[in-house]
């Protein structure tokens, strides 16, 4: 009996920052992988989550003046949205702070101790207090400086627990020798294997510098090292040790993580794995580093992309699509706007929206919306169920590697081929009075290469796969017949499309550039502050009489185009104001409308009309634009504004 059991994880993603492209990344492709695994008929166990310990959070909690529970409990949420909004499928979510994993960290530290593959010893090395961090000595400044602040280190002793490491060094490299696709891509399997062969050092897995983590179990002076929590998660949603899970879904673990966690995943955790007796990863596979407009991404330089963002502008699927697409899977990629941009427009509004659609028009137009059920084909349409069957193929061969672009690749060369199809056959020339049973057949076998296209794209972008299918008239979800029960030219006869909608309309690039400036804009700080003033006291901001009012009327002055005569009600008396802001608004933006005022400025003369006070607004200089202040809910006019 092949066993169709497949468990799939993601890090578990550090609490302290807000999701980005990055943690994104991941884990669609884990979403990907689980969909494209439920249609080969597997059994799929998806897991992601939050990592809540450590350091790191407990420093962010600390700048934010929260605890470090309530800053994991406010991030979770975040990434527990994104994921909902993405389409992620995942089965359990874990978060190192529930009882459940911390119950199982101290079950296994403790198992590990008891058998002596974790020891109590020293701890010697360079530490950088003002980062509270050991800095590794081929990592060191020079003159033993810290290379993140400059700061010099100090030579530190600290009590610890180790995992000893160095123990299992051998049967991990025959594990490996023995494995070549445990550890993927072959790139990452080399750096590995040979930093083994360097020989390992035993592993540090407590701390007694902070308190934000999971107690030793009887010696709780020290907390248990981040990693060493964070790596058994995998484990504690498999109910380890006696969960049923551990024997269905364990033996079948794919771990996906960006390269920079592989010495952990690859080295540190099967270590800790073969110390309980239980397998090694199945595989580990490692994606490479997305960069933005060809720069690291970082909070300083202000170019972290925000996925939530993508998503609303673009579309989920867009975005999915061509995260999975642009780059292979194992490799660095850099993500730009412009060339997921020129991705919707190509393979999605162009080759496969114009495949739907064209397709869809022909049906409604020649056959009323009912596909043809015909007996007779010719070779080229034979060809063309041959093509389908080879690329479900090719997908099967790619993604059994991860090789999430080939198999896209392959998926748009069959849709490349079904809008060349309808070239070849030129179905509105038979349309036009010509061979009425070929005409069938060219329409049933473009509906054919729809439904199949359709059940190809499905793990990459769900949403639209669905409503491509619901298109065509079909009933449920692609992912409901799966990949095993697709036959081609099985459907009912008398099938009715449901054409609908464009599903990827064209992005045009000019208003496409405009709209971005504008977001850019929107998002950006104010460049140049402009000069602040002087501190004043509260009695001299008291000073500046502010209150609610209301535009009555918006007239224009002669010869001033720049200028306003607005009337506002202060409740207890009426009053002229003269405002620069006619650029900027037509009358009916500002009729009725509640605004504030400086009603104790003294009054001046502007263009022959005495104005009376002032309206406050704020300038955006970068958009050339400007918003008025207004009370957020009504209020009384003339209400005091303090
Ligand atoms: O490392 N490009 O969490 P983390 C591609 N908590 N992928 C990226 C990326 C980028 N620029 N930035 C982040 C941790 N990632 C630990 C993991 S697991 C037991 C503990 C993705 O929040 C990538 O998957 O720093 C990377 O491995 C992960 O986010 C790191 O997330
Ligand atoms: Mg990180």
């Amino acid at each position: 009996m092949s066993n169709k059991n497949f468990y799939i994880t993601t890090p578990i993603y550090y609490v302290n920052d807000i999701p980005h492209i990055g943690h994104a990344y991941t884990t669609i492709a884990a979403d990907v992988m689980t969909r494209y695994r439920k249609m080969c008929g597997y059994d799929v166990f998806f897991c992601t989550g939050t990592d809540e310990h450590g350091q790191k959070i407990q420093r962010t909690a600390k700048e934010k003046g929260l605890s470090a529970q309530e800053l994991a409990d406010r991030t979770v949420l975040n990434f527990k949205d994104l994921w909902k909004i993405l389409n992620i499928s995942y089965d359990d979510f874990i978060r190192t702070t529930e009882v459940r994993h911390e119950e199982t960290v101290q079950y296994i530290f403790k198992k590990l101790l008891d058998q002596g593959d974790i020891y109590k010893g020293t701890y010697e090395g360079w530490y950088c207090v003002p980062c509270e961090t050991y800095v590794p000595e081929s990592s060191m400044g020079d003159g033993n400086t810290c290379p993140d602040c400059g700061r010099p280190l100090e030579k530190m002793t600290e009590e610890s627990y180790f995992l000893r490491t160095s123990k299992y060094q051998d049967q991990l490299l025959e594990y490996y020798e023995a494995n070549l696709k445990a550890i993927m891509p072959r790139t990452r399997y080399n750096e590995i294997v040979s930093f083994i062969r360097t020989g390992l050092r035993d592993q540090s897995i407590s701390r007694t510098t902070i308190s934000w983590g999971i107690p030793v179990p009887g010696d709780e002076s020290h907390v248990i090292y981040v990693w060493f929590d964070a790596l058994i998660n995998y484990l504690t949603v498999c109910g380890y040790p006696d969960g049923e899970y551990v024997k269905k879904y364990w033996p079948e673990v794919r771990h996906l993580v960006g390269k920079d966690i592989i010495r952990f995943h690859c080295v540190v955790w099967p270590i800790m794995l073969l110390a309980l007796g239980v397998n090694p990863p199945v595989s580990v596979f490692a994606h490479g580093w997305w960069t933005v407009e060809g720069e690291k991404m970082s909070k300083s330089k202000g170019n972290v992309v925000d996925p939530f963002e993508i998503a609303k502008v673009y579309g989920v699927d867009a975005f999915r699509y061509f995260l999975l697409r642009e780059v292979p899977f194992g490799l660095d990629g850099d993500f730009s706007e412009k060339a997921l941009m020129n991705r919707v427009n190509s393979d999605l509004a162009n080759d496969l929206g114009n495949l739907l659609h064209r397709s869809l028009q022909m049906i409604r137009n020649y056959r009323n919306d009912i596909v043809p059920f015909p007996r007779n084909f010719e070779p080229i349409d034979i060809e063309l169920k041959q093509v389908a069957f080879d690329t479900f193929l090719k997908i099967e061969k790619n993604m059994d590697d991860f090789a999430f672009d080939e198999a896209l690749k392959a998926i748009w060369a069959f849709i490349s081929r079904g809008n060349k199809y309808i070239d070849e056959t030129m179905p509105w020339k038979l349309g036009k009075g010509g061979d009425q049973e070929r005409l069938d057949a060219v329409l049933m076998t473009l509906f054919e290469v729809l439904r199949a296209s359709c059940l190809m794209v499905y793990p990459f972008i769900p949403e639209s796969a669905d409503k491509m299918w619901s298109q065509l008239g079909l009933e449920g979800s692609p992912s409901s017949i799966g990949y095993a029960g697709f036959e081609w030219g099985a459907i009912e006869k008398g099938t009715v499309i449901n054409k609908g909608d464009i599903l990827f309309p064209r992005i045009d690039p000019t208003e496409w550039e405009n709209e971005k400036m504008k977001r850019d804009a929107m998002k950006g700080c104010v460049t140049d502050p402009g000069n602040h003033e002087e501190e004043i006291g509260i009695e001299d901001f008291s000073k500046i009489e502010l209150r609610v009012a209301k535009v009555i009327s918006v007239d224009e002055i002669p010869k001033a185009n720049k200028l306003y005569k607005i009337e506002v009600d202060l409740g207890y008396e009426k009053r002229t104001i003269v405002s620069g802001i006619k650029e900027y608004f037509t009358p009916p933006d500002l009729l009725g409308r509640l605004i504030i005022v400086v009603c104790n400025l003294k009054p001046a003369r502007l263009r022959g009309v005495l104005s009376n006070g002032m309206l406050l607004a704020a300038e955006n200089a970068m958009l050339n634009d400007l918003a008025l202040l207004s009370p957020h809910k009504d209020v009384p006019l003339g209400t005091r504004i303090s």
